[in-house]
């Protein structure tokens, strides 16, 4: 059997064994034509390959070099380096894959940038930084999966093709197989799409929320996760077209409900990187304590990625209404400065500038801001008593901002028919959702994660482009 291999992180856990063992993976450096540091992504550590003097041929030799890819077998012994417990004393070396030296651009001796790396995006994966990203975004995604689990929450598979907008922020890609040269009209001029693929007109999904209430209403918890789409046109380090969002909604839940759930559930996920991906966000803590030192004091972190992270479990979040949050920035010194560039008054969308303020001046912890104007929010939140705010709540993370959007519902048929009109969401397109509220209503709540900043919020990365694999941005698509 060819793939009897051993996980390079499994052999740095145990002590020496004398036993053979077989490993495989892509050569990190090779020093002193005798040390082949090897990693095979199972573990941000490399394993030492010991190659005695004798065992290799000169030919051979010459084709051990960073980047290409070995079979190895030999005896784990306790290592006399410094650095690691245990070395792999070579019996035998294949070469599984050469590498050009010459054409290989990932060498440790230039140290690609983080930039010159999103251009060879195909290559980042064998990188110390980018291994431990995408390990820990693995982690977190799973302890997701754990916690609505183990929560009884049914994971719920909405569909990626819609023909409504979520949202009602008409940032959609349209999704079509009309051909574009000579696309056939109605009578009065316009596209025809009875003749297109759905025979309608439909788009990439901006949320799964409206089909996961739908399912709510049934079996009371559920959440999906699941990539969505938007076509803002926003070239900024926490914006990506095509991202991941994880979105909960349960029945007989209101705003403070949800509150909770949203606290405990960010919580959970935190603690579950910190228990199982210590030396991934060591690493990653080492980088951004480095990365910071180009920058000038006021921009540095306070507290370093670990600490951050334990400071954020060990407190609860701040909870502030819209109101107060606009209070708070009218009376700050960095209103009176003039240093906002956004006007600031009760009505206006937070921004970004606002939320930073908040989270990293003002409380320094997590905040928790519910009751937004109705104006600026979608359709399906439920009204205030007061008539001109909302049950929405956003949660906003020190270096990120909106980490969370989310809100209690508007279960009641009447008021929310009338926000539709008010906000012109085609009601007659929407009976399904509506049918909702007609059978069986309840109270319900629910709220969305972007899962690919809650991986920035972990990892400390500052470009979302960095958390995920493949990167979707005005512009760009490449892989
Ligand atoms: O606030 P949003 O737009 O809320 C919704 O889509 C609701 N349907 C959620 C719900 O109540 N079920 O988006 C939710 C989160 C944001 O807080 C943000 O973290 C993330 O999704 N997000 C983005 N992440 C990356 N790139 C983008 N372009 C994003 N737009 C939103
Ligand atoms: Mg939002």
């Amino acid at each position: 059997m060819f793939n009897k291999r051993t996980r390079i992180k499994e052999l740095l856990q145990v002590d020496a064994a004398s036993q053979e063992v077989t490993v495989m993976g892509w050569i990190r450096t090779f020093r002193n034509n005798q040390f082949i540091a090897l990693n095979d992504g199972s573990c941000n550590q490399n394993l030492q390959v010991v190659a005695a003097l004798g065992l290799l041929n000169d030919e051979t030799m010459k084709r051990i070099t960073t980047g290409a890819s070995l079979k190895v077998i030999g005896e784990l012994v306790p290592s006399l380096g410094k650095g690691q417990k245990v070395e792999l004393k070579a019996t035998s070396i294949e070469i599984l894959g050469d590498c050009d030296t010459e054409k290989y651009p990932l060498q440790l001796k230039n140290r690609p940038g983080l930039e010159y790396l999103r251009e060879i995006a195909h290559l980042r994966f064998r990188t110390n930084t980018f291994g431990a990203v995408f390990r820990i975004r693995h982690s977190l995604a799973f302890a997701i999966h754990k916690f609505f689990n183990d929560k009884g929450f049914v994971y719920l598979h909405t569909p990626v093709i819609t023909a409504s907008d979520a949202e009602g922020a008409g940032e959609m890609f349209r999704v079509t197989t009309l051909p574009f040269d000579n696309p056939p009209r109605t009578e009065d001029g316009h596209i025809n799409f009875k003749e297109d693929f759905f025979g309608k007109s439909t788009n990439l999904t901006v949320s799964g929320q409206l089909e996961g209430e739908l399912a709510a209403m049934a079996f009371s918890d559920i959440y999906t996760f699941g990539p969505t789409f938007r076509a803002e046109n926003s070239n900024t380090t926490r914006h990506l077209a095509e991202f991941w969002m994880i979105e909960p909604e349960m029945a007989f839940y209101d705003i403070e409900d949800n509150m909770n759930l949203a606290e405990e559930f960010i919580k959970y996920i935190i603690r579950y990187a910190m228990d199982n991906n210590r030396e991934d966000l060591e690493f990653l803590a080492q980088r951004l304590a480095e990365e910071e030192k180009q920058l000038p004091q006021d921009k540095r972190g306070e507290l370093g990625l670990i600490e951050k992270l334990e400071f954020v479990l060990n407190n609860a979040f701040e909870r502030i209404t819209y109101t107060e949050a606009i209070d708070i920035l009218l009376n700050s010194p960095a209103y009176k400065k003039k240093k906002f560039q956004y006007e600031v008054k009760w009505g206006i969308d937070l921004q970004s500038e606002h939320e930073r303020y908040l989270v990293e001046k003002h409380f320094r912890k997590p905040v928790i801001v519910t009751g937004y104007p109705a104006v600026i929010k979608a359709f399906y939140m439920r009204i205030n008593e007061d008539g001109k705010t909302v049950a929405a709540m956003d949660i906003l993370a020190p270096g990120i901002g909106e980490i969370v959007g989310g809100s209690q519902r508007e279960e009641r048929l009447e008021r929310l028919i009338a926000r539709m009109q008010e906000m012109h969401v085609p009601v007659e397109e929407m009976q399904w959702y509506l049918d909702t509220r007609r059978f069986g209503s309840v109270p319900h709540a629910g709220f969305g994660l972007g899962f690919e900043r809650m991986v920035q919020f972990v990892t400390g990365m500052t470009n979302i482009r960095d958390v995920i694999p493949f990167a979707r941005t005005p512009k760009n698509c490449e892989f």
